[in-house]
């Protein structure tokens, strides 16, 4: 998978890029993230990337021009290319999936008030949100995009880090941890983890999994894939 990110600010997500999990996949190879600098593709004399609304209003709107020709320039005819923006469709795990099916993906980050409209009907068809909360620009919605996708590339995650038991893959909100030591500030790690009963241990994680997502997230029980023995674990919940 190969991405490109349009951006006026490349340092916003080089440094995210260069660490952990995903610094060790770029370095790997795994896939790859360009940055590309929209300003220097201004044709404006002072290399402004911003200009004033027309009907007036608050802040600035990003210009097409540099956007349209930085998207082309960079453009290979076969990439999904989407606008971050509170207005897109939420992003979510079924999102993320899709995505990283696709060979290439090219994200537009903007600033300011947004981005003239006409740069979006040329060239970004596609809009995500990461929720519905507003930032001051797409560079972190895009690290998101780029973080939940990339871990989904085989070999990004160590096996010991596999993404197969977690929230939204199992439908469910995940299970308590714990690590050493057994004991801390007088709390114990339940018993049950101690023991080495892998049937028990599953077992144990698979009900706490339902009982957080029952208080929590009720709402993803409706779509989670449930067997008869987590719907008695449930009912017996509901006695209490
Ligand atoms: N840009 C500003 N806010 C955003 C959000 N919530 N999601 C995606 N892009 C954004």
């Amino acid at each position: 998978m190969k991405i490109k990110v349009l951006t006026i600010f490349p340092e916003m997500l080089s440094g995210y890029l260069s660490s952990s999990v995903i610094g060790r996949a770029l370095d790997a190879g795994l896939f790859s993230v360009e940055l590309i600098d929209i300003r220097p593709y201004s044709q404006n004399k002072h290399k402004n990337t911003d200009d004033y609304p027309f009907g007036g209003g608050a802040g600035m709107v990003m210009l097409a021009q540099p956007i349209v020709d930085a998207a082309q320039a960079h453009a290979s005819g076969r990439e999904r290319r989407i606008y971050l923006s509170p207005r897109g469709r939420t992003l979510n795990q079924r999102i993320v999936e899709e995505l990283a099916q696709e060979e290439e993906l090219m994200l537009l980050c903007g600033h300011y008030e947004g981005v003239d409209e006409r740069a979006l009907q040329l060239c970004f068809p596609e809009e995500l949100s990461i929720g519905d909360y507003v930032l001051t620009g797409g560079e972190l919605a895009a690290l998101a995009v780029i973080d939940s996708v990339a871990r989904l590339i085989p070999g990004v995650l160590g096996s010991s880090e596999s993404s197969e038991d977690e929230s939204f893959t199992t439908g469910l909100l995940e299970y308590p941890q714990y690590t050493r030591p057994r004991e801390f500030r007088g709390m114990e790690v339940p018993e049950v983890l101690i023991n080495g009963n892998h049937a028990l241990i599953n077992r144990w994680r698979r009900e706490q999994a339902l009982r957080i997502t029952r208080e929590r997230r009720p709402e993803l029980l409706e779509t989670a894939s449930l067997t008869a023995e987590d719907l008695a674990y449930l009912r017996s919940l509901e006695s209490h």
